[in-house]
């Protein structure tokens, strides 16, 4: 009997490491930076609820827009195309970073305003984008 479970939870974690996501596959470069965008993400997302938790929303406004709105938008512009990740990625999952960045900002637009109670109320905005794109791609 017990090795029978044993049997039965060691599928049940085959059946869920196996990765359904859909593959987008992008050019090295074009990895490279949506690494460093997305490490730059992750510790956006740290400061803005560090300031958050502090009561200081204006500036969790700020840095929200400045970092992950829509002002930060376009940032690979200017670099080769094959380093740009947006191009390269399915436009459903181009969507989805897009709809992030205005979610981003829709939080922004509240917390800058230092309405604390509705921030509060948007501060999951900050990070459906990142569990959309994330729970349906890879990118190897
Ligand atoms: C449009 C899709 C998309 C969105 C939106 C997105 N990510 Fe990513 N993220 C990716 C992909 C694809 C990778 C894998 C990049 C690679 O090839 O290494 C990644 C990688 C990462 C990594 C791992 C970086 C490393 O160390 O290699 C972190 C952390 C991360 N994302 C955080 C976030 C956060 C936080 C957000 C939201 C603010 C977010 N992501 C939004 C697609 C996305």
């Amino acid at each position: 009997m017990r090795a029978f479970l044993l049997i039965a939870a060691f599928l049940a974690g085959q059946a869920l490491a196996e990765d359904q996501r859909q593959l987008a596959l992008l050019p090295p470069a074009a990895q490279e930076s949506l690494r460093e965008e997305m490490l730059g993400n992750l510790l956006a997302i740290n400061e803005i609820l560090t300031l958050m938790a502090a009561g200081k929303i204006k500036e969790a406004g700020l840095l929200a827009e400045a970092s992950l709105g829509q002002s930060a938008q376009g940032k690979h512009r200017e670099k080769p195309f094959s380093a740009r990740p947006g191009p390269h990625m399915p436009p459903a999952m181009h969507s989805i970073g897009n709809d992030g960045h205005v979610a981003a900002s829709e939080f922004a637009k509240a917390a800058s305003s230092g309405d604390r109670e509705k921030a509060l109320a948007l501060l999951p905005k900050l990070t459906e984008g990142c569990v959309a794109c994330h729970y349906s791609y890879r990118t190897r």
